[in-house]
C-alpha cells in the first residue's frame, strides 16, 4: 500500500493525520487514498493512547475529490449493480465508523474540500476552515449526474433540515469558508496560520464524541417526518419545480430527492444503506457515466491542452490586440483585461472603441456594485484596456484576435493593417463564426500565424473557445493561441477547418431541421416544445430570432456564393428568406420574427400558419424530438469522418460547452454510444425514408463501425480518422 497520510502522534494523545498523496498537486480519492484512511482510522480507534484525530492536507487543497484514472478506467469497464454497491458502501461504512468509534475526529480544512471530500469532512465531529480565498466547500455531485454517496445527503439533512439541504443538494453549491459558517457546515473559520491550533485546541477540550442523530430524541431540524403538513409541502413543491427543471432527463435530482425523503424516516445506519443504493442506481445510468466523461473528464483534457504540440515554449501573453470593439470584441477585451493582459482595442472610429471600453466599464462596475469586486481592481483591470484606431500601438502585442463584421473583405482590410504592425511570431487569429480559415488567410503574409479562435456569445461567461487550425497554420501559432485560451480560464476544443467548423455547423443542423418542419406545417409550438422536452434550453425557432433571420439570410447568400454550382440549400433558407424578404421579419432585433415581442413578452406569431398551412396530420412528439437529435448526431458523425474533428472529446465539449447540447446526453458522441451504432444507424435510416434522405445518411464510418463492433470511447473506440496538416478533403 503507498500510505498518502503521515501520523504524527504527540504526548497529549492527539493524532495528526496530513493527508500528503506523493508526486501529486492535490490529494485524490484513489485506492491508495481509501485504503490509507480506513488503515488510520481503524489503528487510531484501536490505540488507547490516541484521545482524538486531527486530519488535515499539505497540499493547497484538503481533498480535490475523485480520480480522473480511476473515473476513466471505470467508465471503460462498467459494473454491476452488486459490484458497484460491494466497493460503494464500505467506504460510506468507514466514515461512520469515524463518526460513532468513540473517539473526537477534527478535521482541519486548509483548502477546498469538494465532493467525496467533504463528505469525510462531515463525518468529522468538529470543523475548521481556513479563512483563504480559494477555499470551497460542497457537494457538487449533481453537476455529473450524481449524489454524494458517502452520507453528504444524510449529513446535509441531519444538520441543516430538508428546507436548507434540498437546495445544496440539488445545485450542487459550492460555499466559501463563510457562508459555510453562516449555514453550520463548519464550526470556525480562521486564519490559515491558527487552522491547526484551533482544531487541537477542540479536540483537547474533552468534546464528546456523538453527533446529535446518534443520541436519543433527536429531531431533524425544521421537521422529522414527510407527514408533517410543511415538509410535505416542501417536497411536493421541490418535486414539481425538479420535474419541471429537468423534464426527467435527469436521474440524479429525482434520486437526492427519495434520499432525503426516505432517509428522514429511518435510522442513520439504514438511511446510509438507501443512500448508497440510489448512488448505485445513478451509476448504472448512462446520464452519469457520460456526464462525468464530458464535462469531467474530457473538459479536463481540454483544460490541459490535450492538443498542445509538443516542443513549442509555452508563451505568457502580456499584451493582445483586439479589432472590432462591438458584442464580441468588447467582451474580449474584458476577459483578457481580467485575466492580466494588456489590451489595444482598435475600431474604425474612437467613439465606437471608447463604446467597447465602456462596455467593459459598466460589467466591472456591476461586479463592484454586487460586491463581487472592488473599485481598486476594477481600476487596475480598466487601465490594462486602451481604445484606440491607430494600429501601431499593436507594437509589442503577442497575438491579436479580429471581431469585426462577418465580412471577408472588411476582414481582409483589418487583417493587412494589423500584420504590418506586429512583429514576427505573434499569433493572428480571427473570431469568425463560420468563415474558413485557411481561406481567411490568403491575402496574408504569415499564413502560418494565422488561426481561427472562435468565442461564444456573451465571452465573460461562455466557457468554450473553439479553435480552428486552417491548413497553414504553424504548430508555433496554434501552441500559443492554445496558451492564451488558458490564460483566459477557458476550455479550448481543436477542430479542422471547414465551413462552420464545429459547433456553427453543429447547431446549424439543429436550427435547419426545426426551421425545416415549419414549412411542412409542423406546429411551432410543437417543435419548440419537443426541443425544449429533448433538453435544449431553447427552441430553434427562439434561437434563430436571437441570432437574427437578417443575419441568417446572408449568411444563406455567402454560404450560396461560396458553395459553387453543386451548392444545394438547407431546408431552411426559403423559410428564413420568406420571412426576410417579403415579411420584414428580422428577429427579435425588430421585434418581429417567428416570434412577436413587445413589452408583455413574446408569442409565436400567428401569421406562420398562413404563409405555411398546418398540416392535418400532426407528427408525434416523439418523432419531432428524434428529428432534431438526430439531425444533430448524423452532421456529429460526418465531422468525425471528415476529419473536422480530431477527436470525440472535442465534439462533445464543444456541443454542451458551447452550443447548448443536452448535457446529460454527454455530447453527440457519447449519445451515440449510448444508443449503439446498430440502433443509430436503424432510426437514421427511418428518419431518411420518412424525412430526407440527405440529412439522415450516415457517413460509412458509422456502417464501418457497426460492422466492427466499435463505440467513439470505450476499450473498442475508434481511432480517429482525423485529417493531417494540409492533407486534402
Ligand atoms: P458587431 O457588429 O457587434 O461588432 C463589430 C465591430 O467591428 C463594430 O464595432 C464595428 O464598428 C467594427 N468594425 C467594422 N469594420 C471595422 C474596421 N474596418 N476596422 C475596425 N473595426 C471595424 O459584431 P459581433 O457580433 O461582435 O461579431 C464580430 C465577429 O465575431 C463576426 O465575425 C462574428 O461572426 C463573430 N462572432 C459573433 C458571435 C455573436 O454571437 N455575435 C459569436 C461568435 C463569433
Amino acid at each position: 500500500m503507498i500510505d498518502y497520510f503521515k501520523r504524527a502522534l504527540a504526548a497529549d494523545g492527539i493524532l495528526t493525520l496530513t493527508i500528503d498523496q506523493p508526486d501529486a498537486q492535490a490529494n485524490v480519492m484513489d485506492r491508495h487514498f481509501i485504503d490509507g484512511l480506513e488503515h488510520h482510522v481503524n489503528a487510531a480507534l484501536a490505540d488507547d493512547a490516541v484521545k482524538g484525530v486531527l486530519l488535515t492536507s499539505a497540499k493547497s487543497s484538503f481533498v480535490a475529490g475523485a480520480d480522473l484514472k480511476t473515473l476513466e478506467a471505470s467508465l471503460a469497464e462498467p459494473k454491476d449493480a452488486a459490484t458497484l454497491y460491494a466497493e460503494c458502501r464500505p467506504f460510506s461504512a468507514l466514515l461512520r465508523r469515524i463518526e460513532t468509534g468513540g473517539k473526537p475526529f477534527a478535521c482541519a480544512l486548509n483548502g477546498a474540500a469538494l465532493g467525496g471530500g467533504f463528505e469525510i469532512a462531515l463525518a468529522c465531529h468538529y470543523r475548521c476552515a481556513a479563512d483563504v480565498r480559494s477555499l470551497r466547500v460542497g457537494l457538487p455531485e449533481v453537476g455529473v449526474g450524481l449524489l454524494p454517496g458517502a452520507g453528504g445527503t444524510q449529513r446535509l439533512l441531519r444538520m441543516l433540515g430538508v428546507a436548507r439541504a434540498l437546495p445544496l443538494l440539488l445545485q450542487g453549491s459550492q460555499l466559501k469558508a463563510q457562508a459555510a459558517l453562516e449555514m453550520g457546515l463548519v464550526d470556525a473559520v480562521v486564519p490559515a496560520e491558527d487552522l491547526l491550533e484551533t482544531a487541537r485546541a477542540w479536540l483537547l477540550g474533552s468534546p464528546d464524541p456523538t453527533k446529535a442523530w446518534d443520541r436519543k430524541g433527536f429531531r431533524v431540524p425544521g421537521g422529522q417526518s414527510p407527514l408533517e403538513p410543511a415538509i410535505a409541502q416542501l417536497f411536493l413543491g421541490s418535486n414539481a419545480a425538479t420535474g419541471a427543471g429537468t423534464l426527467y432527463n435527469l436521474p440524479a435530482p429525482q434520486a437526492i430527492l427519495s434520499c432525503l425523503y426516505e432517509g428522514m424516516q429511518l435510522p442513520m445506519d439504514k438511511a446510509l444503506d438507501i443512500e448508497c443504493k440510489y448512488f448505485v442506481k445513478l451509476n448504472l445510468d448512462p446520464v452519469a457515466g457520460n456526464m462525468i466523461r464530458t464535462l469531467f473528464i474530457n473538459k479536463g483534457k481540454a483544460d490541459r491542452l490535450m492538443h498542445r504540440p509538443q516542443g513549442v515554449e509555452r508563451r505568457v501573453h502580456r499584451k493582445v490586440g483586439v479589432l472590432g470593439a462591438g458584442l464580441m470584441g468588447a467582451g474580449l477585451a474584458l476577459v483578457a483585461a481580467e485575466a492580466g493582459v494588456d489590451v489595444v482595442l482598435i475600431d474604425r472610429d474612437q467613439a465606437a472603441a471608447d463604446k467597447g471600453k465602456d462596455y467593459a466599464r459598466s460589467r466591472l462596475a456591476r461586479d463592484v456594485e454586487k460586491g463581487r469586486s472592488t473599485q481598486e481592481k476594477m481600476d487596475a483591470t480598466l487601465a490594462r484596456i486602451v481604445s484606440a484606431t491607430d494600429y501601431a500601438l499593436l507594437d509589442g502585442a503577442s497575438l491579436v484576435v479580429e471581431a469585426v463584421f462577418e465580412d471577408r473583405a472588411v476582414k481582409a482590410e483589418v487583417f493587412a493593417r494589423a500584420e504590418a504592425a506586429l512583429a514576427p511570431g505573434a499569433v493572428l487569429a480571427s473570431n469568425t463564426s463560420a468563415l474558413p480559415i485557411t481561406g481567411l488567410a490568403s491575402t496574408l503574409a504569415r499564413k502560418d500565424a494565422f488561426i481561427g479562435l472562435h468565442f461564444f456569445s456573451p465571452v465573460e461567461r461562455m466557457p468554450l473557445v473553439e479553435v480552428i487550425r486552417g491548413d497553414d497554420t504553424s504548430d508555433e501559432a496554434l501552441a500559443h493561441a492554445l496558451d492564451f485560451v488558458a490564460q483566459l480560464g477557458k476550455t479550448p476544443v481543436l477542430v479542422n477547418d471547414s465551413p462552420g467548423f464545429f459547433t456553427s455547423r453543429f447547431i446549424g443542423a439543429f436550427i435547419n431541421e426545426g426551421v425545416a418542419m415549419v414549412a411542412e406545417g409542423v406546429a411551432p409550438a410543437l417543435i419548440e416544445q419537443a426541443a425544449r422536452l429533448v433538453g435544449y434550453p431553447v427552441g430553434p425557432l427562439a434561437i434563430s430570432d436571437e441570432v437574427g433571420l437578417d443575419l441568417a439570410y446572408k449568411g444563406a447568400l455567402q454560404r450560396a456564393r461560396d458553395g459553387g454550382p453543386g451548392y444545394k440549400p438547407g431546408a431552411s433558407v426559403p423559410v428564413i428568406s420568406e420571412l426576410v424578404v417579403r415579411h420584414g421579419r428580422h428577429g427579435r432585433k425588430n421585434g418581429q420574427g417567428f416570434y412577436d415581442y413587445d413589452a408583455a413578452g413574446k408569442r409565436l406569431w400567428p401569421g406562420l400558419a398562413d404563409i405555411w398551412p398546418r398540416a392535418e396530420n400532426q407528427p408525434s412528439l416523439e418523432e419531432v424530438k428524434a428529428r432534431m437529435l438526430y439531425a444533430q448526431l448524423v452532421d456529429a458523425a460526418r465531422c468525425m469522418a471528415d476529419g473536422v474533428l480530431l477527436d470525440a472529446a472535442d465534439g462533445d465539449v464543444g456541443a454542451c460547452l458551447g452550443v447548448g447540447f443536452p448535457a446529460y446526453l454527454g455530447g453527440p458522441f457519447a449519445a451515440m454510444d449510448t444508443l449503439g451504432m446498430p440502433r443509430l444507424i436503424e432510426r437514421s435510416e427511418q428518419l431518411a425514408r420518412d424525412v430526407s434522405a440527405e440529412r439522415y445518411a450516415l457517413p460509412e464510418l458509422v456502417y464501418q463501425m457497426a460492422r466492427s463492433g466499435q463505440s467513439f470511447y470505450g476499450k473498442r473506440a475508434l481511432t480517429p480518422p482525423a485529417r493531417r496538416k494540409g492533407e486534402a478533403r
